[in-house]
């Protein structure tokens, strides 16, 4: 499926020559160093710390990685080319999510990649920070006011270049505010956009609907409300992930064993006696293996493990190593090292819908084969950006929405936060399943796109036309929390995963609210001559009731990818949480949690730019003691 070319070979040489963080494939290649600090997972936060801390040259840091280096991924270069990664392909965990009870017992896959740079080297690479009250409320929830906006704005921005426009025909100028933004970070950044008569009639709404929709310069100002242009984590028409922007610009004090596994955490000494004392279990010790039935190596941090294992492998590994709920732990016949039954609980991902309209607007639709041969030569064109329209949209329900009563109050962290994002995926004429309109999975050589006939129909019910614009509407704060749990005590069994969909009557209540948005945006008469009605959820002869909108909410919901708080950070001596501010496991020694699992709520939007704010403010407390 991913098949070698020569001239993307030597061209990843060049970079790897580049680089000095050195790759190793297999334990037995280590060159038997102590190190001081040690990574498990080298994804999206892991790569930041490490590459953080590789800064001192006292310190040696070893990285350990599931899956493959970014460099032998060519898709993972290519903005365009993210779906090509996504699911089922060898650089994905291939998880799915247990059957959501709330959801007609559907099964979601959910994508977690699996490779250097983890997630950062898959996603849709949307650069959205949040809302200022997501960082205030984890400041307030974990009682440590480091975390407030204020204090992790330098953080938020130390992570950040600004990158400018790919393409110099395609200016960025009011596109966003360049006030808000970091030039020295170590993420490029961009607005990135393709010219669609889409965008002008959206941006048209905004001054029609200013009340409901106001336009939006920044979308990263702290308060993303509005409507707005798309901001990237693309530079020069490539994707910047932590292993393109960290690790490959670390010193060789940094290494990288790739392809390995982390099974446990032991105790650094085992003899019972010794293992306990006021401070906690030592807990610096790793165990590794290359697969189910390999041989088992272990390494001794000389100052502290950091698990970045993401928020469904980070609890998994806790508790497999006996860090979780004794009961359950008892019952899967692993020895407790630690009774803690807020490992794995709390887990949060916000649930997405996808709706379609019919429209005759163009088609989104483009030649990858054509698109290819332009990025191979200059890094433009329609696969130099993420392939979704290029807007993003984010609603915040009036004060008076009747939703919000005294038995499900506003679940937002406050006025400058949206309930909603409107994710505006693409307008295509073929039967897509992937809901964002985008080509099907294409070999780099052989497009293979398939041409669907479908009938839209208006909301009488007439065919008026065969091409859908479809969109995606998200509930950015449930009310409802999941968990991850083991299924075996198996390193290599997949964990369970339930994010708990609709659990919370509000959640529902929050997306027929924001279907009925959109319906008040692509129904107004800024597009009464694009755009016709809605094909699903289906109206019936003219009219769509709240009980069909329900109805399809609760056949068709969907995690967003965004999952947080499975080892949720809580102030000092709380009786819950996994993790401190200091990102310590409780009644641990040596073991830190930096990753999105120790994000107790999840932010007003896409989970990447808090992510590399959360590793670098790790960073900084780590090298500080
Ligand atoms: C399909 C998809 C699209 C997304 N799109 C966007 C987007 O457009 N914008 C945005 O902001 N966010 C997006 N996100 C979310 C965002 O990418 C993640 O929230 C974020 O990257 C998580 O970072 P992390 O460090 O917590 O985990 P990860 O990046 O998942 O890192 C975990 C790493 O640990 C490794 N690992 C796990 N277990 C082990 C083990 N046992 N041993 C060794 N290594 C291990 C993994 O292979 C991985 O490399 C998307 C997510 C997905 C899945
Ligand atoms: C996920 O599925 C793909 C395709 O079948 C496979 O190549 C890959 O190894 C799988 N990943 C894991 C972690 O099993
Ligand atoms: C957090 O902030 C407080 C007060 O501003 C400061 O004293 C403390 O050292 C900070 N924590 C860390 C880990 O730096
Ligand atoms: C920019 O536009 C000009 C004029 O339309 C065109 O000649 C040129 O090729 C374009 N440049 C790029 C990089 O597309
Ligand atoms: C515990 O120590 C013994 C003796 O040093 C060793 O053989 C064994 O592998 C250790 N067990 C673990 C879980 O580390
Ligand atoms: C979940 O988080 C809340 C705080 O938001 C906390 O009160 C509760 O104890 C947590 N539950 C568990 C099981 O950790
Ligand atoms: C895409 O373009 C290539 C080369 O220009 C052409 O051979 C191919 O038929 C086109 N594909 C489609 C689906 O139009
Ligand atoms: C673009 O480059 C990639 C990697 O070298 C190669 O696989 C692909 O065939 C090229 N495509 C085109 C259309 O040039
Ligand atoms: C869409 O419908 C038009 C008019 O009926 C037809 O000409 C066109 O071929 C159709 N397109 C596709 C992709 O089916
Ligand atoms: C689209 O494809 C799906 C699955 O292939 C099929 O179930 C559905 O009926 C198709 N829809 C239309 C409108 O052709
Ligand atoms: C789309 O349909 C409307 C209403 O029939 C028509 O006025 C408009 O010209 C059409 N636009 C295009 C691009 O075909
Ligand atoms: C929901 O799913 C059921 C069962 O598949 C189906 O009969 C029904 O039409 C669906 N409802 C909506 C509104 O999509």
């Amino acid at each position: 499926m991913f098949p070698t070319h020569g001239g993307v070979y030597f061209f990843l040489l060049l970079i790897q020559v580049a680089s000095c963080a050195r790759q190793f494939q297999h334990p037995e290649d280590l060159p038997g160093v102590e190190y001081d600090f040690i990574t498990i997972g080298g994804g999206n936060a892991g790569a930041v710390v490490a590459s953080r801390l590789g800064e001192n040259n006292n310190f040696n840091i070893l990285v350990i990685e599931a899956g493959p280096s970014n460099l032998d991924v060519f898709e993972s270069e290519v903005p365009g080319l993210s779906h090509n990664i996504g699911f089922g392909t060898r650089v994905d965990w291939n998880y799915s999510t247990t059957p959501q009870i709330h959801v007609n017992d559907k099964v979601s896959s959910y994508g977690r990649a699996m490779m250097l740079g983890g997630c950062s080297s898959h996603n849709e690479m949307a650069y959205t920070r949040g809302s200022r009250d997501d960082y205030d409320r984890w400041a307030s929830v974990t009682g440590d006011d480091n975390l407030s906006w204020n204090k992790i704005l330098p953080y938020i921005l130390k992570a950040e270049k600004w990158s400018g426009p790919n393409d110099p025909n395609l200016s960025e100028e009011n596109h966003f505010n360049p006030s808000v933004h970091g030039s020295n970070g170590k993420i490029g950044v961009s607005a990135p956009y393709y010219p669609h008569p889409f965008n002008d009639l959206l941006f048209e709404a905004t001054k029609d609907l200013d009340e409901e929709f106001p336009f939006l310069l920044d979308l990263n100002d702290g308060r993303p409300i509005g409507i707005g242009w798309g901001q990237a984590t693309v530079a020069r028409g490539f994707r910047s992930s932590s292993a393109t922007g960290y690790l490959a610009h670390t010193g060789d004090n940094v290494h990288v064993l790739l392809n390995t596994r982390v099974t446990r955490i032991l105790p650094t000494n085992n003899r019972t006696n010794d293992i306990h004392d006021k401070k906690g279990i030592d807990l610096r010790q790793v165990e590794f293996a290359t697969g189910p039935e390999g041989p088992r190596f272990t390494l001794r941090a000389k100052k502290d493990l950091i698990l970045s294992g993401g928020m469904i492998n980070t609890p998994q590994i806790l508790l497999n190593s006996g860090i979780g709920p004794k009961g359950e732990l008892d019952a899967l016949g692993i020895q407790p090292l630690i009774d803690n039954p807020s490992v794995g609980k709390n887990f949060s991902d916000q649930v997405s819908i996808t709706i379609t309209f019919s429209t005759n607007l163009t088609v989104t639709d483009f030649n990858v084969t054509d698109a290819l041969a332009e990025w191979n030569q200059s890094h433009i064109g329609r696969l130099a950006l993420p392939q979704h329209l290029s807007p993003l949209g984010w609603v915040r329900f009036p004060a008076t929405a009747n939703l919000f009563k005294n038995d499900s109050p506003d679940p937002t962290a406050g006025p400058n936060s949206p309930h909603i994002e409107f994710f505006f995926g693409g307008i295509s004429s073929q039967n897509d399943s992937t809901g964002i309109g985008n080509p099907p999975p294409i070999t780099t050589t052989t497009p293979n796109i398939q041409i669907t006939d479908m009938f839209n129909r208006d909301m009488d019910g007439t065919v008026i036309g065969n091409i859908s614009f479809t969109m995606i509407v998200v509930d950015l704060h449930p009310v409802s929390r999941g968990s991850i749990t083991l299924a075996s005590s198996s390193a290599f069994d997949a964990p369970l995963i339930d994010p708990n969909l609709l659990g919370s009557p509000s959640d529902t209540a929050i997306l027929l609210e924001g279907i009925r948005s959109s319906h008040r945006l692509f129904l107004s008469s800024t597009f009464s001559n694009s755009i016709f009605g809605p094909i699903t959820p289906p109206p019936s002869n003219g009219v769509l009731t709240d009980d069909t909108i329900v109805e399809f909410i609760k056949n068709n919901s969907t995690p967003f990818g965004h999952g947080v708080g499975s080892c949720s950070m809580a102030p000092h001596g709380a009786a819950w949480g996994v993790v401190d501010p200091e990102f310590r496991v409780r009644g641990a020694r040596g073991l830190r949690i930096v990753d999105a699992s120790v994000i107790p709520f999840v932010v007003s939007g896409h989970t990447q730019a808090a992510t590399y704010a959360i590793a670098e403010w790790a960073s900084d407390v780590i090298k500080r003691s």
